[in-house]
């Protein structure tokens, strides 16, 4: 079976966690303040303002968490995200408002901020979809000064909007280091905040709520403290920190990265000019001028009644594909009662095939020549 996802764990991941055993640290140490430098550089922001968490969905949790996010406040969502974001959302006691997106970025449409606002709105949370950066400046303008704008950036590590890394534009940002994600390391997700005294309070989300001023027994013996054994709770949290296993696999990712991108925007660039001259498909856009995208997902959109079969066709030729996301709208433990016609056209006629760097040549003329196979099959 061609995957639809893939990851790149090598040699040197293995010889970074040969550091790691040595060290006989494998908790929240070193390796991981080392990880959120490295990404923090990559991202061109402060490191104090970057954490490193056990999975996105912990950073998106702890990220509205630490924002206020709660009973009252309502929170504007593309509904073409994971649900990670909405029930997120939910669990906090807020309102989860779905907005439309376009029908092939699958990026929110600004025009559904504005829309949908209201003075209850304290959030709104973007997805550059596929790796796509979202049209950033109308979403700024549409957000006005009083909304949070919370950009989950799983699918574009990488991605530039006019230069400037995708998850560096609003208030916070989050990223997912999952075993499917481009850079991996099992499964991990970072959290941005441009303020850096939420960061702060981010930091005692992510352990327990202890106070920041809490320090080892050993620490506080030697600072010669008199109940060195005692710890404060600034809040009540879980526990959502990472590990220097994780945090070293990290590491060398974030080294490996440019390449992982140059090879996925190779096989973007083949199946686009591969699959032009299939008229039953749509094939998606192009980054926005001026834009880098990650190139996270690839996809195609057909007739409704083609988009199935295709799917089916493609796995007994031993190609798995997908379609990501369910739009949240329609999930039915949210009960959202809404109808968002362009989100429910692409989740009629939207396919994800594979891309990942470790397609071989094979296996993307295996997939055009299927593609076509199956179209001509109509013909
Ligand atoms: C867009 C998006 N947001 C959030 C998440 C949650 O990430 P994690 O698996 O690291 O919790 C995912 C994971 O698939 C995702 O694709």
């Amino acid at each position: 079976m061609i995957s639809i996802f893939s990851n790149s764990l090598g040699k040197e991941e293995h010889h970074a966690l040969e550091g790691v055993f040595a060290s006989r640290w494998l908790g929240a140490g070193k390796e991981c303040s080392l990880f959120e430098e490295a990404f923090a550089r990559h991202l061109r922001v402060p490191a104090h303002n970057v954490l490193l968490l056990n999975s996105c969905t912990a950073a998106i949790y702890v990220g509205l968490k630490t924002l206020g996010v709660g009973p009252g406040d309502e929170v504007i969502i593309a509904t073409v995200n994971f649900v990670a974001c909405a029930s997120a959302v939910l669990e906090l006691g807020a309102t989860a408002v779905f907005a439309d997106v376009d029908q092939h970025t699958l990026n929110i449409l600004p025009e559904e901020i504005s829309r949908l606002k209201t003075p209850q709105t304290k959030v709104v949370i973007i997805l550059h979809y596929g790796g796509h950066p979202a049209p950033m400046a109308e979403i700024i303008d549409a957000c006005g000064p009083e909304i949070a704008l919370f950009e989950d950036s799983a699918n574009s590590v990488s991605s530039t909007y006019d230069g400037q890394p995708c998850g560096t534009f609003g208030a916070a940002a989050v990223w997912s280091f999952d075993a499917m994600k481009i850079l991996s390391m099992g499964d991990g997700g970072a959290l941005y905040l441009r303020n850096p005294v939420h960061t702060d309070i981010a930091r005692s989300h992510r352990f327990l709520g202890l106070s920041g001023q809490t320090v080892s027994g050993k620490d506080a013996m030697a600072a010669n403290r008199a109940k060195w054994w005692e710890y404060e709770l600034d809040h009540l949290s879980g526990r959502f920190i990472s590990n220097d296993i994780a945090a070293a696999i990290g590491r060398v990712q974030l080294q490996r990265l440019s390449g992982f991108i140059e090879t996925r925007k190779r096989i973007w660039a083949y199946y686009q000019q591969a699959l032009a001259d299939v008229s039953a498909l749509t094939l998606p856009p192009e980054p926005l001028p001026g834009c880098e995208s990650s190139y996270y997902f690839y996809w195609l959109q057909m007739a409704p009644d083609q988009r199935d079969a295709l799917a089916h066709y493609l796995s007994s030729e031993g190609i798995y594909t997908t379609f990501r996301y369910f739009p949240l709208h329609l999930v039915a433990r949210y009960n959202a009662g809404v109808q968002l016609p362009n989100a429910e056209w692409v989740n009629a006629t939207t396919l994800n095939i594979p891309l990942h760097q470790n397609l071989t040549e094979a296996d993307i003329d295996k997939i055009v020549a299927a593609i076509k196979t199956f179209f001509a099959s109509l013909a």
